[in-house]
């Protein structure tokens, strides 16, 4: 029987179209599953998962391509579906437990700062009074920070606050879109005009292929209107990117790395567990979704490139 991988997301579209092409290549089924649907029932099956479209069986790996936003109780059971797959043997790619922590900007900011791995300043805390001196305290030092929101993506809800461009930007109210969460990051300012960042993608502990997301706005996510321009992957760059999806524990993952003081002072701010790689596409000369799911099959399943299990 054909080796069937769940593609877990809660949006078709190019992205599971490439990996659903990609498996095809290998003669694997890939199905999209959305994550809010599958439940556990521990009357239906042996092992009480019930993914769709997968009968009373399991998936031979999971791809997680997207977890939609919900309440904490559906977000805790979807996660939780990802972890009973990797209970039940099935493999993960990305795990859950590597999801989690990089979904969690603090979570990866003191992982990564933990591991040496060279990222920004961060603080995060639920004291407004306390982010608030924090604040005061940078600023008075010439420093600007970055707010986050502590589960933003596409460069949404970023807010520049302390000593920008010379003016005091006080802490906005924390209720709302920051979750009464305070997530700070010392402000890299640009070293170029227009501004840059690399987003560099790591398959199997390897950087494979790297951009530059470029744009007048400090803000240089594809979703806020940057340029995708190839990059030389520089050895590094390469290994920087290396060690923070080794830090994290990540199978694949999209790794955003800025110039501090100078362009050999290389910071890691982000990384991306579930990365989009649409942008970066247009500047790789290979095939992303292929590079992926050889991946998976070779590393994580054992299957060689002729679909036999390896011993
Ligand atoms: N500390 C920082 N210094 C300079 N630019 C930053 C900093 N943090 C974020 N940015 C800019 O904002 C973008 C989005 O921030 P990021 O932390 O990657 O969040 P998101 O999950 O929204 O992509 C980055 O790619 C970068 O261009
Ligand atoms: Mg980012």
């Amino acid at each position: 029987m054909s080796t069937r991988i769940a593609i877990m997301t809660d949006e078709v579209g190019w992205h599971t179209r490439q990996l659903q092409a990609a498996l095809r290549e290998r003669g694997v089924v890939g199905r999209c599953v959305d994550l809010e649907d599958c439940r556990i029932d521990t009357l239906a099956s042996a092992h009480g998962l019930v993914i769709p479209g997968f009968g009373t069986e399991l998936p031979d790996a999971a791809i997680v391509r997207g977890i939609a936003g919900g309440s904490f109780e559906q977000v805790t059971k979807r996660l939780g579906v990802l972890h009973a797959l990797r209970e039940l043997g099935v493999p993960v790619y990305n795990d859950a437990r590597a999801i989690e922590r990089s979904v969690d900007k603090a979570m990866t900011s003191l992982l990564l700062y933990a591991a040496g791995v060279p990222t920004p300043p961060t603080w995060a805390m639920e004291s407004a009074a306390q982010a608030q001196r924090v604040v005061m305290r940078e600023s008075a030092a010439g420093h600007a920070l970055v707010l986050k929101p502590l589960f933003g993506s596409q460069g949404k809800g970023l807010q520049l606050i302390g000593c920008v461009d010379g003016v005091h930007r006080p802490l906005p109210e924390l209720k709302g879109a920051y979750g009464s969460l305070a997530y700070l990051q010392r402000f890299l300012p640009p070293l170029t005009r227009p501004g840059f960042d690399w987003r560099v993608l790591v398959v199997g502990g390897r950087a494979v292929t790297a951009m530059k997301r470029v744009s007048e706005h400090w803000v240089h996510n594809v979703k806020q209107g940057a340029a995708c321009e190839p990059a030389e992957l520089s050895q590094p760059l390469a290994e920087l990117a290396e060690s923070a999806a080794r830090t994290l524990a990540m199978d694949y993952a999209g790794i955003d790395i800025l110039p501090a003081s100078s362009m050999n002072d290389l910071q890691v701010l982000e990384v991306n567990g579930v990365a989009a790689w649409q942008g970066l596409q247009r500047v790789t000369p290979f095939n992303i979704a292929r590079c992926i799911v050889d991946d998976l099959l070779e590393r994580r399943l054992g299957l060689s490139r002729h679909g036999a299990r390896r011993a």
